[in-house]
Formats: C-alpha cells, sequence, structure tokens
C-alpha cells in the first residue's frame, strides 16, 4: 500500500473543497452558468438558489441596447439547438441603472459579458462598468464581425485578437479580463497566445459553432436568421479538444463549456485542463442543471479518492504522456 493511501483526508463528500482560482478571482465551486442561457441571472433567482453556483455570466452588453434577430430565434437539432438570439440586450447603461443594483445583493461571482462591433464598442461598455461595483470579472464575446473590417470576426485573427484584447485589457484596471474564443478557428493555440499576450487574465474556450437547419416542407431556414450557433451535447467532444490544446499553448486559466449535463462532463473539461466550466444549454431543459452539478460534485470527487479541484485539473495529459 501506497504510505499516502493510509493518511485519510476525508470522510465524506462535505470534505471535498471544490473551490478554484481563476486567476486572482477565488469561486466557491468550478460551476458557472454561461452567457446568453441565464438571462442577467435575476431571472434565475427564485428557480435557483444562486448562492451555490461558483458565478454566472450574464448575457451579452453591447454599448447600446439591441433587439436581436427575427423570430423563431431557437430550434432544436440532434443532440444539441441553435441559436440565432441576435444579441439581444438592454444596452450597458440600463444594465448598470436596473440590474445591477439587484445583483449586487446576490452573494455569488457576476461576471458580465461583453461584446461589440468595433473596438471601441467593447472599451466604452468596460468604461461604463468600472465606475460600478459589484461585478467579478469581464467575459469579452469576440466571435463578433468586426464591421470596420469588413464583417471579419475578431476572434478569427490573432492581429485582430490583440487589438480588442489589448484595449479592453488598458480600459479594465479594476477587474480580470476573461476573453471567450470562438471555436470556428484553424488553430486554437495561436488565438490564445494573442489574448493572453495582450493581457487576458483566463480565456473562456468556447463559443457556439455557426450552423443551420432547413425545414424541409418549406425550404427555408428554421431560424428567422438563416443560420445560427449550435450548442448542447453535440459539440462537446469538438470542444473538449479545443480546451484541452489550449491548455497546452498557454499557461493562463481556461474555463471549459460546451454541451455539459452531467458531473462526468465537467470532470471531463477539468481533466483536459479547465479551471472551471460554464453551463450553458443545459438550463434550457433544466434551469438548476447548474446548481445540480454543483451539488453533485463533490460525491464524485470523494468517490474518485480527490478532495480538491487540482487534483483532476490536467490529468489527462499526466496519464496519456
Ligand atoms: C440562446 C443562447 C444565447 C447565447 N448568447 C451568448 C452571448 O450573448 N454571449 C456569448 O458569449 N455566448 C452566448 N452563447 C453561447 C454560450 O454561452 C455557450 O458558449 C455555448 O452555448 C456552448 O455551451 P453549451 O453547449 O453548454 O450551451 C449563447 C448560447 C445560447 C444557446
Amino acid at each position: 500500500m501506497n504510505p499516502a493511501d493510509a493518511v485519510p483526508r476525508g470522510h465524506s463528500p462535505a470534505d471535498v473543497d471544490l473551490s478554484v482560482s481563476v486567476g486572482t478571482l477565488r469561486l466557491r465551486n468550478p460551476i458557472l452558468a454561461a452567457s446568453g442561457t441565464f438571462g442577467y441571472g435575476l431571472e434565475f433567482a427564485d428557480l435557483v438558489n444562486l448562492k451555490a453556483l461558483g458565478g454566472f455570466v450574464t448575457k451579452g452588453l453591447s454599448r447600446e441596447p439591441m433587439e436581436g434577430a427575427p423570430a423563431p430565434r431557437v430550434c432544436e437539432t440532434p443532440s444539441g439547438m441553435l441559436n440565432a438570439i441576435g444579441l439581444q440586450n438592454v444596452g450597458v447603461k440600463a444594465f448598470a441603472a436596473e440590474k445591477l443594483p439587484l445583483l449586487r445583493k446576490i452573494d455569488t461571482a457576476v461576471v458580465v459579458n461583453v461584446f461589440g462591433s468595433a473596438i471601441e464598442d467593447y472599451v466604452e461598455v468596460i468604461r461604463t462598468l468600472e465606475g460600478e461595483e459589484g461585478l467579478a470579472a469581464y467575459e469579452l464575446n469576440i466571435s463578433c464581425p468586426n464591421v470596420k473590417k469588413g464583417g471579419m470576426q475578431f476572434g478569427n485573427d490573432p492581429g485582430l485578437v490583440s487589438e480588442v484584447v489589448g484595449a479592453a485589457r488598458r480600459a479594465a484596471s479594476k477587474r480580470p479580463l476573461w476573453v471567450k474564443l470562438s471555436p470556428l478557428v484553424t488553430d486554437i493555440g495561436l488565438i490564445a497566445k494573442a489574448a493572453v499576450e495582450a493581457g487576458a487574465d483566463a480565456l473562456t474556450v468556447a463559443n457556439t459553432y455557426p450552423a443551420m437547419a432547413i425545414d424541409s416542407c418549406t425550404g427555408k431556414s428554421k431560424l428567422g436568421n438563416k443560420t445560427g450557433g449550435l450548442s448542447g451535447p453535440a459539440i462537446k467532444p469538438i470542444t473538449l479538444r479545443l480546451v484541452w490544446e489550449t491548455s497546452r499553448a498557454v499557461n493562463a486559466p481556461i474555463i471549459g463549456l460546451g454541451g455539459i449535463e452531467s458531473v462526468a462532463d465537467v470532470l471531463d473539461y477539468l481533466s483536459v485542463g479547465a479551471t472551471c466550466v460554464q453551463v450553458g444549454t443545459a438550463s434550457f431543459t433544466d434551469p438548476r442543471a447548474s446548481e445540480r452539478l454543483a451539488r453533485e460534485l463533490p460525491k464524485a470527487f470523494f468517490e474518485a479518492k480527490m478532495f480538491n479541484v487540482n487534483e483532476i485539473r490536467g490529468k489527462f495529459d499526466s496519464e496519456n504522456g
């Protein structure tokens, strides 16, 4: 017997320490709800014990309010869903005036997702929020078209990633900056390095995959927009690989997400190098999915004889050479 096995490190799931550090930000556990699938968080306050989560990410906020895309905005696909919400949101000023005072009363980490169609838009949203209390971090959604570069996505080009992240970093002096990567890139390591070198404190991997679905009777798109973003269990194996590749390319903390529904999914993401995870589409079938995962996780760790999250992070590499 290994002498270390003789020393009991804990007697029950209650002895498992689930807290994690994402850079300087300490979370009570590694489960967050993902942007765009959890409203501004407030909508879930009567359904979910928000204090049981590591935190949640608000829906994307822009400089001005946005009405979003025409209906239908979501449709089911095998093992997943498509969405084309069009980034509808109340705009950063209304968020600060109406949502933030209520969010400040919630004892959990609130991360604000930020997007824009020009670098100045990202900077302006952050500047508006810098004067406000009660936020844990910014998450930059760079899977957006840059109108000044002919609609090319910020997240597809290391140079553009560097520019937008650098500008956001200079604006965000008060809080950690997470950068949410697009999955539709040739080499995610290159993009990840560009983001970290420009000042990202952590990387969220990843957003939805551009996709489409057609109604064969009418020949029309099942969405008001012609295309949308694919999410849910269908994308998990693809994104899992992206998280693994990102963890090999950079030293920064990674927040993994894509198709997480079960504790096994969470453990998979942690074992390929994620520090924590987000739960998106699963909240549509069960609004309490993230709370359930946070509740179930201690038992899964205990049964695997692990007592903190560091013990599983990166385990895949140590066991696969
Ligand atoms: C309806 C819907 C709206 C979303 N809105 C946003 C958004 O505003 N900003 C963002 O960065 N990601 C957004 N996402 C992407 C999710 O946060 C997440 O990256 C993606 O859905 C993959 O995770 P999942 O498979 O667990 O859903 C949205 C996803 C869905 C399904």
